[in-house]
């Protein structure tokens, strides 16, 4: 399970990321893997404004913003973005990618294709600004929330401190316990989302490449019950990319997986924290895990790897019924 960090902030260690570093140690010490991406280390082109996205469903600049970012986002469980208020906005590297995921809202709301983790992926605002006004963090609540739309995550909940502009002003205070609420309110916030995401299941689909039958298999369990279970897809020889004709496929179903990229099942497991209830291999071969307490199960499906999209759309909905006969 991800819970993915964006520091918004210019300032990478300043009072945004001493919010987010607090949560992400709540996320840390209940079994989460936790990334950070500093915007403020990135050089994304911001979005022209071309249509491109609306028309092609893909962004007309070519840079490695979607292998790098949009991957993230598709696998992470929860989204905290961090940032300051600058000018009443969110600052100019992170607004970049926020914009640029216009390509996310047009796949979403243009070629009606949806994340299959939308169904429960949360997100959460952390806001930090150096005076006390009135209406402080109203301009970066509107844009986390459609941007957090936009990417397939719900806003639910948020903790935005006013009064603090000194590079560790926030960090003294609440050392100082002057500002004695913000740490009881991160571990709540983190109690609130984290725990239940916690409790789930965990159900790990194996295949050769995990370019196509597992993703199939795992977009299509997540989207009906990724708020039960978590769950995981990996390969025993991971392919290098996914099969543009399983992405096809899964379209026509309304399920985006065109972001996703093939894991080793060691990586997936070190994601789930080492551990798995169960076991679904689809043809792994020789190289299918042997997990100790894990309950197994084969599936005899076909390799849609070099079929035509007639024959990967037959290997899609025998993967479907498989997965709600499962769930
Ligand atoms: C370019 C810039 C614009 C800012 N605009 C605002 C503002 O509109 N309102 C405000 O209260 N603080 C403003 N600030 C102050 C920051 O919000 C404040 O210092 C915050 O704590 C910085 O967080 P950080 O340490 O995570 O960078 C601005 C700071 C900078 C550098």
């Amino acid at each position: 399970m991800l819970v993915l960090g964006l520091n918004a902030s210019p300032r990478i260690k300043g009072n945004s990321n001493y919010l987010l570093s607090l949560f992400l140690k709540q996320a840390q010490d209940r079994g989460f893997e936790t990334k950070t991406v500093n915007a403020a280390t990135t050089d994304y082109l911001p979005c022209i404004g071309c249509g491109y996205c609306e028309k092609n469903g893909f962004c007309s600049i070519k840079d490695s913003l979607a292998e790098d970012i949009f991957h993230l986002f598709r696998r992470a469980d929860l989204i905290v973005l961090a940032t300051p208020v600058y000018f009443y906005g969110i600052p100019a590297r992170m607004k970049a990618i926020i914009d640029r995921s216009q390509t996310l809202w047009s796949r979403k709301y243009k070629f009606n294709i949806n994340d299959p983790k939308a169904s429960y992926r949360k997100a959460i605002l952390l806001s930090t600004g150096g005076s006390n006004g009135h209406s402080l963090f109203d301009g970066i609540r509107l844009t986390a929330k459609y941007f957090f739309d936009a990417i397939g995550a719900e806003l639910a909940g948020e903790i935005c401190c006013p009064g603090v502009d000194e590079r560790n002003a926030l960090k003294t205070l609440v050392n100082k316990n002057i500002d004695g609420t913000t740490k009881a309110d991160i571990e709540r916030l983190a109690e609130n989302l984290l725990n239940p995401m916690n409790n789930r299941k965990k159900i790990m689909f194996a295949c050769r490449e995990n370019a196509g039958r597992s993703q199939m298999a795992a977009a299509f369990a997540s989207n009906i019950a990724g708020d039960r279970y978590d769950i995981l897809s990996a390969g025993s020889k991971p392919g290098k990319i996914i099969n543009p004709v399983a992405v096809a496929a899964m379209a026509e179903k309304g399920l985006d997986i065109a972001f996703n990229s093939p894991s080793s099942i060691e990586d997936a497991l070190k994601s789930a924290g080492g551990k798995v209830d169960m076991m679904v291999t689809m043809g792994c071969g020789e190289n299918c895990p042997f997990i100790p307490g894990c309950k197994m199960m084969e599936w005899n499906l076909p390799d849609p790897s070099g079929q035509s999209i007639e024959n990967v759309r037959r290997i899609r909905d025998d993967i479907l019924k498989h997965v709600e006969d499962l769930l």
